[in-house]
């Protein structure tokens, strides 16, 4: 909280912080943790809290009913309540229910669904020049209020009801996850015939009809959202008796991609033990600290339990990694330093810095110069020009020079 009043952000978001300070000092934002403080004015109010996995798929709604509850104490007016957190079909009804059951004083509730869509790493981009807003609600002078808060931003709305626009949160999250594991499926067909799949993307994308984003081979999809959110729905489909293998194999397809790189190391090497690998990246994506199913979890893991020694490093990530990875790997400050005697390179993260990198210098510290990229963000005539090595993409030809003296 007082970091939030000093204008610090406590994730790595960026642009975020300039943000907080700038609209704090002009008044228009301020934090509190007393509920009557922050409700006893509130015309609108707005619940995102997080609903993370719980044991079975579903989401875990134990934040938002906390959440109803203390609103029901606390709400002193008549209001609009939107939703925002990632909610299953016919939670909102659920969350109106509770408040109903619970509220203290005569004052009349509407409930609106508002489903965020915004990326970590552009969070701010994504809302402030989002594709849509969707407003879902059965009460018109609701929808009209939460309109009007968002009309300044000038994207398009989508009005619809309230399960409908819970409905579209899910399937979007579901859609785009599964963009990402059609083309990891091709990307191993591609791998199998030769093929180049960045090509392959690329070609594809020109179609209107598929479009070119998301279709970014590699690793596997994580953070907090992807993967819990098709879990979620898997749930929810199994709960209302209706079958949806697809979104079975979209999990299964991501969870053998996230085990790609070190099937392809254990190939080269037979063995992992006592190999030393160097890990560039271990937040799920760029621009983020966030490791939340990360795939540098799992990969860091398999390394250690097969025996290896990993030396990571993240600009940013490595300290909310060490609490989830622990000691078992070393977190170094340069991507130099974690190639230095290594036997292998992983990179794990497409940070922009890693693509930038100046390959010589990462070779020459090598023990062997062997690279598997779980991104393909590496250069290839970058890459050819630094003499002999041996470098592993994904959906890709690998490219081996041997070097011509031995
Ligand atoms: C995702 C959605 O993109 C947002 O629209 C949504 O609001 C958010 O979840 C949420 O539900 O809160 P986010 O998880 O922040 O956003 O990040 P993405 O950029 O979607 O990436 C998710 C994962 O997919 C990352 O691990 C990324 O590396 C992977 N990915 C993405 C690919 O492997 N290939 C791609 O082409 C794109």
């Amino acid at each position: 909280m007082d970091t939030l009043k000093q204008g610090k952000s406590p994730i790595y978001e960026p642009g975020l912080e300039e943000l907080l300070i700038k609209n704090s000092s002009a008044g228009r934002l301020a934090f509190t943790t007393s509920h009557q403080q922050g409700l006893s004015q509130a015309d609108i109010i707005i619940i995102a809290v997080g609903t993370p996995q719980s044991d079975h798929g579903q989401a875990d709604l134990s934040y938002l009913e906390q959440a109803a509850k203390d609103l029901a104490e606390h709400i002193v007016r008549d209001c609009v309540v939107v939703v925002k957190s990632t909610v299953p079909v016919g939670t909102n009804q659920y969350v109106k229910q509770l408040l109903l059951e619970q509220l203290k004083n005569n004052v009349e509730i509407k409930m609106v669904s508002n489903p965020e869509f915004l990326r970590q790493g552009t969070a701010i981009e994504d809302t402030l020049k989002a594709d849509r807003i969707i407003i879902g609600s059965d009460d018109e002078s609701a929808s009209e209020k939460i309109q009007e808060m968002y009309r300044p931003l000038n994207v398009p709305f989508l009005l619809t009801d309230v399960k409908s626009a819970e409905m579209i949160k899910y399937a979007s999250n579901a859609f785009l996850a599964t963009k990402i594991s059609f083309i990891n499926a091709i990307a191993n067909l591609c791998e199998a015939a030769g093929a180049d799949v960045r090509d392959v993307a690329k070609g594809m994308g020109f179609d209107k009809r598929i479009g070119a984003a998301f279709l970014n081979a590699g690793i596997g999809y994580g953070g907090s959202c992807f993967p819990k959110d098709v879990k979620a729905l898997l749930h929810t489909s199994r709960e209302l008796g209706v079958p949806f293998s697809l979104l079975e194999e979209t999990i299964a397809i991501n969870d053998h991609q996230q085990e790609l790189l070190v099937g392809k190391a254990l190939k080269r090497f037979s063995a992992l033990k006592d190999k030393k690998i160097a890990m560039l990246g271990l937040s799920f994506k760029p621009e983020t600290d966030d490791i939340r199913e990360a795939p540098s979890v799992k990969i860091a893991r398999s390394l250690t339990a097969a025996g290896a020694k990993v030396a990571a490093y993240d600009p940013v990530a490595a300290c909310n990694a060490r609490k989830v990875i622990g000691d078992v790997i070393a977190y170094v400050d340069s991507a130099v330093e974690a190639a230095k005697g290594a036997d292998a390179l992983f990179i794990v993260t497409e940070w922009e810095e890693f693509s930038q990198l100046e390959l010589g210098a990462v070779l020459n510290v090598m023990n062997q110069r062997i690279i598997f990229d779980g991104r393909n963000c590496l250069d290839e005539t970058a890459l050819k020009a630094c003499g002999p090595v041996e470098y592993y993409p994904v959906g890709r030809p690998e490219v081996i020079l041997r070097d011509k003296r031995a």
